[in-house]
């Protein structure tokens, strides 16, 4: 039983144990992978999450067809919270050109589509609100990932905090003025009104992996001498922005993520120190979870990948910032997943490339933990006889 869960509200399981608490003459409910979450007035069914993944497969930012197919799959699944791949506020604001947008109205619709099939499937629907900052106008990974640096190309001026390019030879960055910073929040909130508009209950900012509000993060990428740059206070000031205008705007029982790398895995980069610094005041500012993942701000950082790597860093912000956290990396198997929420290094397990594998990994996961499978409801009368 995690010591330090007071600050979530969490329902007891019904399908798993409860352990007596000697001081008091109440049970407490166990919680684990498979026990519902209640984040504001939104509950997860259990503690896994599909991770947000780039699919570089629409045209003109729109969802189509495949974004319903590939998350709703994982919704029918038994995955609690699906999250669309990171959608950019603003056309320059996407990594290719291909990227799923929703700068636009004409963004709502399609996105709708997939928020209600997930919700019809008992999952809650989650979006990453995104801007790619130095890291824009690039060819998706399979056809090399490469910048695209002319127009006619189909690429676009990025920008940045200061003029320092992802990899030598990128095309340089703008450094964003004070008038394209507040057009930066505003793009992030207008998005935000759409996201809400399309049905999703979970929004979730990416402050992460070397894009826009990461850049600005890291004293890496962030040389300004202005009020975003130098002090730490000042690199925080616009994801802390961003931060307070969504939350402004979201109905109170709609719960808000923040996607951070709590490292740079750089000396002198960006931290856990900083993240929990950062974390605390998300918390301040009515973020209820923050999303761990790491690095990806520079190409050349020495990175100890290896299975749960990064769950360490979920631990130490939910301990010291007093936050609900996600794990991610390198999850992939049910009793590992287990182990995270069992231990409290986490209250959520995000799960990305094993999900790509098995779309069905929570049910799998529900047989593995001797849970109740959630097979939708058409398949769950013709195979719930099956031996486990
Ligand atoms: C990703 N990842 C990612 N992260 C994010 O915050 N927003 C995104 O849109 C994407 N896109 C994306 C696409 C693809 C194809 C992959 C494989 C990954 C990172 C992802 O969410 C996750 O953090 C990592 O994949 C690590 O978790 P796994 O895959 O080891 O479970």
């Amino acid at each position: 039983m995690p010591a330090d869960n007071a600050h979530q509200d969490d329902s007891p399981s019904p399908s798993h144990g409860s352990i007596a608490d000697a001081d008091h003459d109440r049970e407490i409910p166990e919680i684990d992978l498979l026990s519902p979450l209640s984040i504001r007035g939104v509950t997860l069914r259990n503690r896994i999450v599909m991770s947000p993944m780039c699919q570089y497969s629409s045209e003109d930012g729109l969802a189509n067809d495949w974004h319903l197919v590939h998350l709703g799959s994982r919704a029918a699944g038994g995955t609690a919270l699906v999250m669309v791949e990171a959608t950019a506020v603003t056309p320059e604001g996407r990594i290719s050109p291909a990227d799923m947008g929703i700068w636009g109205e004409q963004h709502v619709e399609p996105l709708a589509r997939i928020a209600r099939f997930v919700k019809g499937q008992g999952a809650v629907a989650a979006i990453q609100l995104a801007h790619a900052g130095r890291k824009a106008s690039c060819e998706p990974p399979w056809k090399g990932g490469a910048s695209i640096t002319s127009p006619e190309a189909g690429g676009w001026t990025v920008v940045g905090p200061s003029p320092i390019p992802f990899h030598d030879g990128d095309p340089v960055p703008q450094a964003l003025d004070q008038l394209g910073i507040e057009g930066i929040i505003d793009a992030f909130e207008a998005a935000c009104r759409r996201a809400l508009e399309a049905g999703f209950e979970v929004i979730e900012i990416h402050a992460a992996h070397g894009y826009l509000l990461h850049e600005f993060l890291s004293p890496l990428s962030n040389l300004r001498t202005d009020s975003y740059g130098g002090s730490l206070e000042n690199r925080m000031r616009l994801v802390l922005r961003v931060a307070e205008r969504l939350r402004g705007i979201m109905p109170d029982a709609l719960p808000l993520f923040v996607r951070i790398s709590a490292t740079d895995w750089v000396e002198g980069g960006w931290d856990i120190e900083q993240s929990i610094a950062l974390s605390r005041l998300l918390k301040g500012l009515g973020v209820d979870l923050i999303d761990v993942s790491s690095g990806a701000l520079v190409p050349k950082a020495t990175i100890p990948v290896s299975k749960g790597y990064q769950v360490p860093f979920a631990r130490r912000i939910k301990d010291e910032a007093g936050i609900m956290t996600g794990a991610v990396g390198l999850i992939t198997e049910p009793g590992h997943a287990n182990e995270i929420i069992t231990a409290g290094d986490a209250d959520l397990a995000f799960i990305g490339r094993e999900l790509l594998r098995e779309p069905y990994w929570a049910i799998k996961a529900q047989h593995d933990l001797d849970g109740e499978p959630s097979w939708p409801i058409p398949y769950g009368y013709a195979v719930q006889r099956r031996a486990k």
